[in-house]
């Protein structure tokens, strides 16, 4: 095998440059004020495939362009998808900051900025392995397809139509995925599970506009009291979803798999250290690696209405509403929970409300089998790129396409990460740690190489 150690050790200033100069695009696909900028982040990203000679489009669509290119076919080698996206989650809150979000700073062997992990820097390093064997041999050993998103952030929502109409452009072998986290810093991984995801806004309307709560209090519904009430009803005192038929589809946890969880160097201590917490809680019976990988949750994500300035307002608010989601173990569907859910909300809302929920996005969680001969050179590669074989893992994020994937295209997935847990994704701060860039480069380096030699039957 060409020994890519000189290059890369010769170009890790360019590579880091370059991804300074991605991270710089304020690309968040969420907000629509930023629609310019995320399609520049997708300009630059096809460029940088432009620059390899590789067939490269950027493809329109309902929302965000997504960039597709690709290597040259390899006669007799599998041909790998790498998939990725070039969008981010808003930055805010802003003034918690250390550095400003879209200015990437670097700071203690880390680059801060928002993206730097998830997914800009991961999705990088296999963009910088494949300009790594041109440069070098002139060539990748295996085909090389990839499709880099711009709506991940916001639950990919064009994505699958396009996945349906290009089935046969992107026929592939294996999927490769670097938008997760290696099992702590020095102990790269292999995630073998993701869960899904269920997202609804649920908007209460009460009286037609607000009122005086002591002349009317106690007489009418407070949309705010109702939302609270509709809400915490949803979940019961053992941390248990109280949706009829919640658990029902659900693949258990096997008793190997929780004796493998329980194997792991995990510290309670030093998780609850890490976020700041005296105590964890969660679904009773499951130990917190169990409740983090592989159990379903329920989380308030953001919740208005009412009087929020400064000093006391004695205010019977008219309107009141929330953002809030499940995290969905394998086998559970989206759409099942949310039609169980709207017949238990309407139950629940009080007269003198009307209550409006919006389905705003579901994916399936995922298992993918450890038992391919993908794995295994993955396996090899990231010992080559970290110096250590890497634990099987699974993680409590949502890449909503990967089922799709799957599924579609028959390909099996292989999501390596290059992350660490506390990274701040999605949180103030992120980070990726430059070390891991360079090796999460080197081990992808390794990968086609090890990729390339699986002979595929049919
Ligand atoms: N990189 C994450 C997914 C992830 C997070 C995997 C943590 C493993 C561990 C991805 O970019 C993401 O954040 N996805 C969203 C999807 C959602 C908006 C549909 C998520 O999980 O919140
Ligand atoms: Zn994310």
């Amino acid at each position: 095998m060409t020994n890519f150690n000189s290059y890369l050790e010769e170009h890790r200033q360019r590579f880091e440059d370059d991804l300074c100069e991605l991270l710089r695009i304020p690309s968040v696909s969420t907000d629509s004020q930023y629609k310019h900028e995320v399609r520049q982040a997708g300009e630059w990203v096809a460029n940088q495939f432009r620059k390899l000679q590789f067939e490269t489009e950027l493809i329109e669509t309902a929302g965000h362009p997504i960039v597709y290119a690709e290597s040259p076919p390899v006669e007799g080698a599998p041909t790998v998808l790498v998939y990725g996206h070039y969008d981010v989650q808003p930055p805010d809150p802003l003034d918690e900051w250390i550095s400003p979000p879209f200015e990437p700073t670097c700071r203690d062997g880390n680059i801060y900025a928002r993206g730097a992990t998830d997914d800009k820097g991961q999705m990088l390093t296999h963009i910088k392995s494949a300009q790594a064997w041109i440069e070098t041999t002139g060539k990748l050993p295996l085909q090389v397809k990839y499709l880099i998103e711009g709506e991940e952030e916001s639950g990919s929502e064009n994505l699958g139509p396009f996945l349906e109409i290009a089935q046969e452009r992107l026929a592939c072998d294996v999927v490769v995925i670097s938008d997760c986290s290696q099992f702590a810093p020095g102990q790269p991984a292999i995630t073998y599970g993701l869960k899904g995801i269920a997202y609804y806004e649920l908007r209460l309307t009460g009286p037609k506009q607000d009122l005086h709560s002591g002349s009317f209090g106690g007489a009418v519904s407070n949309p705010i009291n109702a939302l609270s009430r509709m809400l915490a009803a949803l979940i019961d005192e053992n941390n248990r979803v109280t949706i009829p038929g919640f658990y029902d589809d659900i693949e258990p946890l096997s008793d190997r798999e929780r004796q493998q969880f329980a194997a792991l160097p995990f510290s309670e201590q030093e998780f609850k250290n890490q976020i700041g917490v005296e105590d964890l809680s969660g679904e009773i019976g499951y130990t917190t690696l169990e409740r983090r990988w592989a159990r379903p949750t329920y989380d308030i994500n953001g919740i208005w209405g009412g009087y929020q300035g400064e000093g006391g307002k004695t205010v019977l608010p008219a309107r009141a509403g929330a953002k809030f989601s499940f995290r969905l173990a394998p086998g559970q569907v989206p759409e099942q929970i949310s039609s169980a859910l709207e017949s238990m909300l309407t139950e629940l809302c009080p007269p003198g409300i009307s209550m409006e929920l919006e389905d705003m996005h579901g994916a399936p969680g995922i298992v993918v089998s450890l038992d391919s001969p993908f794995m295994s050179a993955a396996a090899t590669a990231i010992e080559h790129g970290f110096g250590r074989p890497p634990v099987f893992i699974r993680e409590g994020g949502t890449i909503p396409v990967v089922t799709e994937f799957t599924e579609k295209l028959g390909a099996d997935a292989l999501l390596l990460g290059w992350g660490l847990d506390d990274d701040n994704t999605h949180s103030p701060n992120e980070k990726f740690c430059l070390a891991d860039f360079h090796r999460g480069i080197k081990a992808s380096t390794h990968l086609w190489q090890e990729l390339s030699k699986i002979i595929i039957d049919g």
